[in-house]
């Protein structure tokens, strides 16, 4: 059975993950603030090269997937964090652990997009270039001059989406598949402060699935465990949305 890192196992999603995974008979390193087999803080380029160490230790050197999952919502501390942990916290572990991944038979990536990430499409804001090109500081300074969390957060998963397709044609001839599940409104302690924030609260709430409901931590994870499995084996550099209807009725046409 395969050996997963998991990023942010702690909670929501990765919790579900981390379990699904588990019980299926494969060994988890999670990956988190706390209560997890690696115990590191993603917002800083030292805590990812501690993670990714402790990883490798942990895994003698040989990964089979990678999941990340550690994020940030609206109600993050400050719009950097948000752009720190949602997109360098997964682009610079990926980079990390990549050639630990390329020494396993069947390796495989997820990492949880988002839905909000369409809203960058028509008019992408400027912070997503300084992502894409690495310059986690300038970045960093742009969000919190903007000072609009909600684009940070959407602006971070825009990023981080188009980096890792434009990641999947660079590296797949190296076998490691790498996908991404954009999820709509799940319910976790992230979504739940979210429906609870003053700023953006009603908006969160007002925000249903054509399908009429939220989603379920488990229901991330059952398309999470398809991609990591062989069934997905020519599953690469896509995005699979798991969100109850929610991108096909925003943007129908773009596809
Ligand atoms: P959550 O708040 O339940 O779990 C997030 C986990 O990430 C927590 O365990 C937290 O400790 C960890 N984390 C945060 N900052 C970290 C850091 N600096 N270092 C290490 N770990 C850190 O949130 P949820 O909802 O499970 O979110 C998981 C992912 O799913 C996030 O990337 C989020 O953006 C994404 N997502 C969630 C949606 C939702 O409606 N819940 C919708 C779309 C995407």
């Amino acid at each position: 059975m395969s050996v997963t890192a998991v990023t942010g196992s702690a909670s929501g999603i990765g919790a579900a993950v981390a379990q699904q995974l588990r019980e299926a008979g494969h060994t988890v390193i999670g990956i988190d603030r706390q209560q997890a087999e690696v115990v590191a803080d993603l917002s800083s380029s030292e805590g990812r090269k501690k993670a990714a160490e402790q990883v490798i230790a942990l895994s003698n050197g040989q990964l089979d997937g990678l999941v990340c999952c550690a994020g940030l919502g609206v109600t993050a501390p400050s719009s950097s964090l948000v752009v720190s942990v949602n997109y360098f916290g997964s682009t610079e572990l990926i980079d990390l652990l990549h050639p630990a991944l390329a020494k396993s038979t069947n390796p495989a990536i997820t990492i949880i997009g988002s839905v909000a990430a369409g809203q960058q499409t028509a008019q992408p804001h400027p912070m997503i270039e300084l992502m894409l090109s690495n310059d986690e500081q300038a970045a960093r300074t742009a969000a919190d001059e903007l000072a609009q969390p909600h684009i940070a957060y959407s602006a971070s998963k825009y990023a981080l989406t188009m980096h890792c397709r434009r990641l999947a044609v660079t590296t797949g001839s190296t076998g490691v598949r790498l996908n991404i599940v954009a999820p709509g409104a799940i319910e976790t302690p992230l979504h739940e402060a979210s429906k609870n924030d003053p700023r953006f609260g009603e908006a969160v709430r007002n925000f249903i699935a054509p399908i009429g409901r939220n989603g379920q931590p488990s229901e991330i994870a059952d398309a999470v465990s398809f991609l990591q499995s062989p069934q997905a084996s020519f599953v690469h550099g896509s995005i699979i949305y798991v969100d109850g209807g929610m991108d096909a009725m925003m943007r129908n046409g773009n596809f």
